[in-house]
């Protein structure tokens, strides 16, 4: 079993990874956590392949296991299912000694999260990530959040779990389009964290060798995200470089209308900014295409008509990075070395210009 141990300033917990944990997440649980009612939140999909099982091991431990199932898909990331579950909660009598499972993605995540700390201001959770986005990314980090008005995750906090259970085996009845979204995430830590994992996802051919290195390529993910978290809790400093290719992926990810997965937008957004920034010589001759090879093998996209468009300008001048007209830019210097660039968007508009025809031939 691997044991990534996460401090923060208001608790101390762990991530546990193994193949197969899922079988004895319940006497896991039951480590950590007294016998007490427990929600366990999920989505359709999720709840029917693996949520009786957990539920006949909490049960079997002395736990009394409430079933909270939503729909799967983002629109139950809402401010009106974060208040259906606290109405269910309550109407079972559930208290501040009580607690939450996230059983499922980042939406049964970040949904979970942020009901568990608002419930009486705050009960107990643990997440149980079921995707491959989830394993690596949304479960680690303790940043909850609900879209409003149609805009994402604009209703957040911080608040972190008291255990995090990985098991790649839920990830044998993910669907491809839904692996290959989380590994986009996978290739950018491993751009991100050094050679050694860069060259690791370099090694990856296609999806069945994704499914074949579930496991490594978490361990690794979450080691890399989980030291980056450490160091800044709340997005001060060096959490900063997890957005890499996030800056142009977020207004391709929203101008395709739930159309393009979060993994397949930041798969643009990270070869258009790197292309870039390797022809101002900032990034290293190549990089760019070396991204190509690790994304486009896996079948993600790497460019679209919509960069450099009106509307894609108009939604960067929005993006939260962009402080007063200057975008904060994540680029690689070298393979495990992310710096911030402070560009103008009106620069950064030119620069656009002069990639969007050569990564178009790309595709
Ligand atoms: N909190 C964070 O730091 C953070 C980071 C990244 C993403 N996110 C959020 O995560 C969400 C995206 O995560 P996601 O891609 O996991 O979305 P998701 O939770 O909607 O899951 C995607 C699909 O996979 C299905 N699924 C999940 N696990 C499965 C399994 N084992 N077998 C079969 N089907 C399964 C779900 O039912 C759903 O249909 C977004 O809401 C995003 O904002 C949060």
């Amino acid at each position: 079993m691997i044991q990534v141990k996460i401090s923060s300033s208001i608790k101390n917990y762990q991530i546990v990874i193994k193949e197969g944990i899922k079988n004895t997440a319940g006497s896991l649980i039951s480590s950590i956590w007294s016998p007490r009612k427990v929600g366990i939140v999920s989505d359709e999909n999720v709840a029917t392949l693996y949520l009786d099982d957990l539920s006949k091991q909490l049960n079997a431990l002395g736990f009394e296991i409430k079933p909270l199932v939503v729909s799967a898909g983002e629109n139950s990331k809402s401010l009106t299912q974060v208040a259906d579950l606290i109405k269910q909660m309550a109407q079972v009598g559930f208290t501040r000694d009580d607690g939450l499972i996230a059983l499922g993605g980042g939406m049964i995540g970040d949904l979970t999260g942020l009901t568990a700390n608002l419930y009486m201001r705050g009960i107990a959770y643990l997440q149980i990530p079921t995707s491959l986005t989830a394993q690596v990314d949304s479960s680690v980090g303790g940043k909850t959040a609900v879209n409003l008005a149609g805009i994402k995750n604009i209703l957040g906090t911080f608040y972190q779990p008291d255990l995090v259970i990985v098991d790649p085996i839920y990830l044998r009845t993910l669907s491809n389009r839904d692996l290959v979204e989380g590994y986009g995430e996978v290739v950018k830590t491993s751009a991100l964290a050094g050679v050694d994992f860069f060259d690791l996802t370099g090694r990856i051919q296609n999806v069945a060798a994704i499914r074949q290195n579930a496991l490594t390529l978490i361990e690794k993910a979450i080691t890399y995200k989980a030291q980056i978290i450490m160091a800044d809790e709340k997005e001060a400093g060096n959490r900063k470089f997890l957005n890499f290719g996030h800056t142009f992926g977020h207004p391709i990810e929203a101008l395709n209308h739930g159309q393009m997965r979060h993994g397949e937008a930041v798969s643009i957004g990270m070869v258009t900014l790197t292309r870039i920034f390797e022809k101002a010589k900032i990034s290293p001759a190549g990089l760019t295409q070396e991204l190509i090879r690790r994304l486009k093998t896996v079948g993600l996209p790497i460019s679209s008509n919509l960069i450099g468009s009106p509307e894609f300008i108009s939604l960067l001048k929005n993006d939260k990075k962009n402080r007063h007209g200057i975008l904060n830019l994540v680029v690689l210097k070298a393979v495990g070395n992310p710096i911030i660039v402070l560009e103008p968007l009106n620069q950064v508009e030119d620069l656009l210009k002069g990639v969007v025809h050569e990564l178009h031939y790309c595709r």
